[in-house]
């Protein structure tokens, strides 16, 4: 079969599913994954013989996009801030929101730094999944020391090869963030005496039973529940205890960064100012939803 041939069939079987433009998409995926193929090597070989072997491989893929299985699980990676990522069923698949947070992260690191001078940033990120925050952040802030926690060691160990990968040194560190009493006796376990943070950032689990319906059945079937729903009668517990941590340990002049329920946004404002924060900002996202904040 030609890469122009499979490219009809693909249509064919997954037109009463996806829109074209969306299969496009994942043939384009799929011929640079499975057949280091790109863009501009199917325009100008259009008639170019896919392999035997690879044709199983890419008939496995199509059975599994068939399932609405998301195409970054099928090919084992995706992008993120323009870095490659590894995902399993064990990581959230990062999102383009995600990517702005990390933005206004950088843009805020610029000016702590003017204040610090020499001294290293200290960052810790909590709830890190792929480790697509902490890995980013520190790719563009080599001088920074960064940690990163989750409690799931099954997303761990793909963070960690994300970092290899990324070739960026990041603590990990596997802790339930909901039952630790102070971010101090979490870094006991790493023989690590009192750190102040300069950034401590989240983009924990906030999507309440309710809003279940709301959501895309290829996203509810496949993404991690532990990495997204939060208990409707207390849909900001993660946000209230990493403001309490985040507390006792950020520096003078440090900031705390959430990534938030954008049906919450007012909430979570109220419920940071009451807890004594100041220069609270909340920002929406490309898709003009209340999407981050960032608090003193
Ligand atoms: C919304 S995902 C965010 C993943 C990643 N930071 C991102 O932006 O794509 C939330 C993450 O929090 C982790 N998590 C859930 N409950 C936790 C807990 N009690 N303590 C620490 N991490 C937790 C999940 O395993 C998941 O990786």
């Amino acid at each position: 079969m030609t890469v122009k041939e499979y490219r009809v069939n693909l249509i064919e079987q997954l037109s009463s599913i996806y829109p074209k433009t969306e299969i496009d998409s994942f043939f384009f995926i799929l011929m640079e994954e499975y057949l280091s193929l790109k863009r501009i090597d199917i325009t100008l070989h259009p008639d170019y013989e896919i392999k035997n072997t690879h044709i199983s491989t890419l008939n496995t893929a199509l059975k599994r996009l068939k399932n609405q299985e998301p195409i970054q699980y099928i090919i084992g990676n995706t992008e993120f801030y323009g870095y490659p990522f590894l995902v399993d069923e064990n990581t959230l698949i990062p999102r383009p929101e995600t990517e702005e947070l990390v933005e206004w992260i950088l843009e805020e690191t610029k000016k702590l730094q003017s204040i610090k001078g020499s001294i290293p940033l200290h960052i810790l990120d909590i709830g890190t999944g792929t480790g697509c925050i902490p890995i980013a952040l520190a790719k563009n802030l080599p001088t920074a020391t960064v940690f990163a926690i989750d409690i799931s060691a099954d997303a761990l160990k793909i963070a960690k090869k994300n970092a290899d990968i990324n070739t960026v040194k990041i603590t990990f560190l596997q802790t339930d963030i909901l039952k630790v009493n102070s971010l101090d006796e979490v870094l006991k376990q790493l023989q690590q005496n009192e750190i102040n943070f300069d950034i401590i950032v989240s983009n924990p689990p906030y999507v309440r039973e309710l809003e279940k319906a709301e959501i895309q059945p290829n996203v509810l079937q496949n993404e991690p529940h532990l990495a997204l729903f939060v208990p409707d009668e207390n849909p900001l517990l993660f946000y209230d205890k990493i403001a309490d941590l985040a507390k006792e340990n950020l520096t003078e002049n440090g900031l705390l960064f959430f990534e938030i329920n954008q049906y919450l946004g007012n909430e979570t404002l109220t419920m940071l100012k009451e807890k004594g924060f100041k220069n609270i900002e909340l920002r929406k996202d490309l898709f003009k939803n209340d999407r981050m904040i960032k608090v003193q």
